[in-house]
């Protein structure tokens, strides 16, 4: 079965009915994306829908070997000013990223002694002062587990990671800072190297996480899956290694607040070079039958023009295209029409486990898992504590949460959506 719009509508129509109840986690809402430094020439400050968000953070900082300064190198440097009197100008707070796939090398000997911890504490509310920001944003990926490949790692990552954040919060411009983290699905590596089975004292110190629900399946994955999945617990045995549901039940039984979790959404797909038998069931040449197909991993494939034919990391290892489609660029690609539904003779199926979209285009054997209006919809019913469907945070430790909803959510990345219509399905959800 999958949800029809008729469905969809009439889901949307029980959002508009919900009692004043929620009024009060609506107003608490944080409604957050990242806006890429390095895509301004294409989606330039001006065009930021403002207006629909409580913060914006720019992406990125990155750590270098030296625990006094952190690097803007990556991203427009000269933009950052700019981007604060932005936000500041439309009353949003303006945040930075320290971190990011690229740019974690360092973390592990920066809050590695507490001799560096106070430096880098130093270091980044220089940051904070010198740039005017309201916020931090910590996207270590990952404490105690190797990210990218060449990051320095320890033992006792998350617990020095805490420190770090506890001095930061002791100090009086830390004191007044938003901090935030952006996280894996499962919570931060303990010193044992399993994920950590108490969180709690991060709530202290943070105003929220905001896990990073998306990449699921990727390039690298053995086969190709949703991207960003709703819901995990109904896909094949194999196949549930993670999703919206799993992920915050995982960090809320760590003792992380509900309320104080974000979670991260995707305004972009991955695309994968899968073959029309395996694409379709054998009796339809229009419906995608199969979420998790194998694909053609020998084939260079490109995704929309904001994606490269590769380069060379930060390790020096070589990495191939990404295969990554922008939300505008599925449909600047000619596979989806402005409202996220597929264009004409493309194939599509909305999967009810990941409650995801998935488009095909037999003409190159182009598969994509991506997220469009309506699964952004019920996403942000399942942030909000109105998916009729579940009661994912009941359970967590005997102890009833009472506004039953998350935070907010954050949106990688600003530029990706098409024309804000991602962001306004959110809003009108919300
Ligand atoms: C999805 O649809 C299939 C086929 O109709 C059904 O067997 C399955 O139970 C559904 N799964 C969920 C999670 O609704
Ligand atoms: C920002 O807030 C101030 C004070 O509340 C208000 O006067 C102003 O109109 C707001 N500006 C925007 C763009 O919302
Ligand atoms: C402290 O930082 C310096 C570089 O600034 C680094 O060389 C050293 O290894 C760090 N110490 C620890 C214990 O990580
Ligand atoms: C850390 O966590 C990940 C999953 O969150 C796990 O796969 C990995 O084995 C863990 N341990 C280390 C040392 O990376
Ligand atoms: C990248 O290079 C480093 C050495 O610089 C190596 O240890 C690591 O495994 C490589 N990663 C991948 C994904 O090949
Ligand atoms: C982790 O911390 C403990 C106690 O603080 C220390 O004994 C141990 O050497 C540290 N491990 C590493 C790998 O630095
Ligand atoms: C996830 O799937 C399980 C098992 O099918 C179901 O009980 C639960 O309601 C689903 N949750 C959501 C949010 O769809
Ligand atoms: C494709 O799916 C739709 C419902 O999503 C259904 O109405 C239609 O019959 C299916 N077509 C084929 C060829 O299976
Ligand atoms: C993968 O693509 C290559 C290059 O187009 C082709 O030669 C090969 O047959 C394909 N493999 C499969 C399993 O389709
Ligand atoms: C596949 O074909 C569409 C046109 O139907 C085109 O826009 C798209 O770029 C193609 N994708 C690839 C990876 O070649
Ligand atoms: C963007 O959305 C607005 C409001 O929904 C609409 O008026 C406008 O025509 C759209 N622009 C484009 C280029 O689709």
């Amino acid at each position: 079965m999958t949800i029809t719009t008729i469905m969809l509508a009439a889901l949307l129509s029980n959002v508009l009915l919900l009692p004043a109840a929620t009024s009060e986690t609506t107003e608490g809402t944080r409604s957050v994306s990242w806006y890429a430094g390095w895509h301004s020439t294409d989606f330039p400050l001006s065009q930021v829908g403002w207006s629909k968000y409580t913060q914006l953070t720019y992406a990125f900082a990155t750590t270098t070997p030296d625990v006094k300064t952190v690097s803007l190198d990556d991203s427009d440097a000269a933009l950052l000013p700019q981007f604060v009197q932005s936000a500041h100008k439309n009353n949003v707070s303006a945040s930075l990223s320290i971190g990011g796939w690229g740019g974690s090398q360092y973390f592990s000997t920066n809050v590695g002694s507490a001799t560096n911890r106070t430096a880098f504490v130093n270091t980044v509310i220089g940051l904070a002062t010198k740039y005017d920001l309201d916020g931090l944003d910590f996207d270590w990926e990952y404490p105690n587990r190797q990210g990218i490949g060449c990051n320095t790692i320890n033992n006792n990552d998350t617990a020095n990671f805490l420190a770090f954040l506890q001095e930061l919060r002791q100090n009086s411009v830390g004191s007044k800072l938003i901090l935030s983290a952006a996280t894996s699905l499962l919570p931060w590596n303990d010193t044992s190297g399993a994920p950590s089975k108490d969180v709690s004292g991060f709530s202290k110190v943070l105003d929220f996480i905001a896990i990073m629900n998306y990449d699921v399946y990727n390039i690298l994955s053995p086969h190709a899956g949703p991207n960003s999945p709703l819901n995990d617990s109904c896909a094949p045995q194999n196949d549930q290694i993670g999703s919206a549901t799993s992920s915050v039940r995982a960090w809320t039984d760590a003792g992380m607040p509900a309320n104080q979790i974000l979670l991260g959404v995707a305004a972009y797909g991955h695309s994968y070079v899968v073959p029309e038998s395996t694409a379709f069931q054998s009796s339809s040449t229009t419906n995608i039958t199969n979420v998790y197909p194998s694909f053609n991993k020998s084939v260079e494939h490109l995704g929309d023009k904001w994606d490269t034919s590769g380069g060379v990391d930060v390790c020096g290892n070589f990495s191939g295209p990404s295969g990554v489609y922008s939300y505008w660029g599925l449909a600047d690609a000619g596979y989806i029409n402005q409202d996220g539904t597929p264009k004409t003779g493309v194939g599509y199926l909305f999967d009810n486990c990941s409650q995801t979209p998935f488009v095909y285009d037999k003409s190159n054997q182009t598969w994509v898992s991506y997220d469009n209006v309506q699964s952004f919809a019920l996403k942000v019913k399942y942030v909000s504590g109105a998916c009729a469907c579940i009661s994912p945070f009941t359970s967590m430790k005997g102890e009833f949460i009472k506004s039953n909803g998350l935070g907010g959510f954050s949106m990688w990345e600003t530029a990706g959506d098409l024309n804000d219509t991602l962001l306004d399905s959110i809003r009108k959800s919300i």
